[in-house]
């Protein structure tokens, strides 16, 4: 009698844009790493559809999706369970397919906190941190650096109000308030500054930020990487920051930390990174 073969897991992250994308070389990277075999595919929503395009995957035999701009928060709101870290940051990076329905989790935040961390052994605590942006990228790098000891950050974002509810949601007023991007100029020095904006990714230039923001061998970083990044690394190497860094390392460990969601192993992400880096290299901003 003949076995039928497992099936191959169906997995994919959902974006707008996504063509571009390195969740899916990284998850294939994974497996090999750890002899799993699994299909993971890049799928371009539209917000119109995206929880529609999620059930046709599902159908499809989709076991786990990544989430990325723009539907971190949309993919909060159609979870039907979260884990805690997702429940707090208010976003969802990661979906699980229960059977009846996606539990979401956030590994975003700790992606970033093991980069600077544990990749660049960098001491965040007790820091003063400006975090620009409030979407659902920002909101977990929000709750990731407080959880990390950072001793205060402020958020300005371009649409103030989005900034408030994010510093109402965190409800430490002490540690986490909000000031106007106009008036960023008047708040002192920084020894953290986080972009989560997404504005690499558009035509319209960021409202420029004053060199004056830095404090002595501040660390800039910037939530993206590749073209997204380069603007506002620029700006950090003309401030002289004292370093500067993108994204790119903080996407493998979240993509390892969902990994470990869905196969309950964490792979070894240091040749991946490895391997990304010596094709993005940070060498006109770090
Ligand atoms: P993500 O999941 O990456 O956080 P998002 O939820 O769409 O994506 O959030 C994008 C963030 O980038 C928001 O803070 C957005 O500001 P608004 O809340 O005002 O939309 C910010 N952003 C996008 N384009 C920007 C630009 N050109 N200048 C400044 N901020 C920008």
């Amino acid at each position: 009698m003949n076995e039928t073969p497992a099936a191959v897991q169906k997995f994919a992250v959902f974006g707008d844009p996504i063509a571009h994308s390195l969740s899916p070389r990284i998850h294939r990277r994974f497996a090999a790493q750890q002899g799993i075999a699994l299909d993971y595919a890049a799928i371009r929503a539209s917000v119109e559809d995206f929880a529609g395009a999620l059930a046709d995957f599902a159908s499809a035999g989709g076991r786990g999706a990544n989430i990325t701009l723009p539907f971190k928060q949309a993919a909060f709101a159609l979870a039907q369970q979260r884990g805690e870290f997702a429940q707090r940051a208010g976003a969802v990076n990661t979906l699980t397919w229960l059977g009846t329905g996606w539990r979401g989790d956030n590994t975003d935040g700790p992606g970033l906190i093991r980069d600077l961390t544990e990749r660049h052994r960098l001491d965040l605590r007790a820091r003063r941190g400006l975090l620009l942006g409030a979407g659902g990228a920002a909101r977990a790098a929000a709750f990731a650096l407080l959880d990390a000891g950072v001793g205060e950050i402020v958020i300005a974002n371009r649409t103030p109000e989005r900034a408030d509810a994010l510093a109402d949601a965190i409800g430490e007023p002490q540690r986490a308030h909000t000031r106007y991007w106009d008036d960023l100029v008047n708040c002192g020095s920084f020894e953290l500054i986080v972009d989560a904006t997404s504005a690499g990714h558009d035509v319209a230039p960021v409202p420029p930020l004053p060199f004056s923001l830095l404090a002595p061998r501040a660390l800039c970083y910037h939530l993206s990487y590749g073209l997204a990044a380069t603007q506002f690394l620029a700006w950090a190497h003309a401030a002289h920051a004292g370093q500067a860094l993108d994204g790119l390392g903080m996407l493998v460990e979240q993509a390892a930390e969902s990994f470990a969601i869905w196969h309950g192993v964490r792979p070894d992400t240091d040749a991946v990174y490895a391997e990304l880096r010596a094709e993005l290299p940070l060498d006109a901003t770090d």
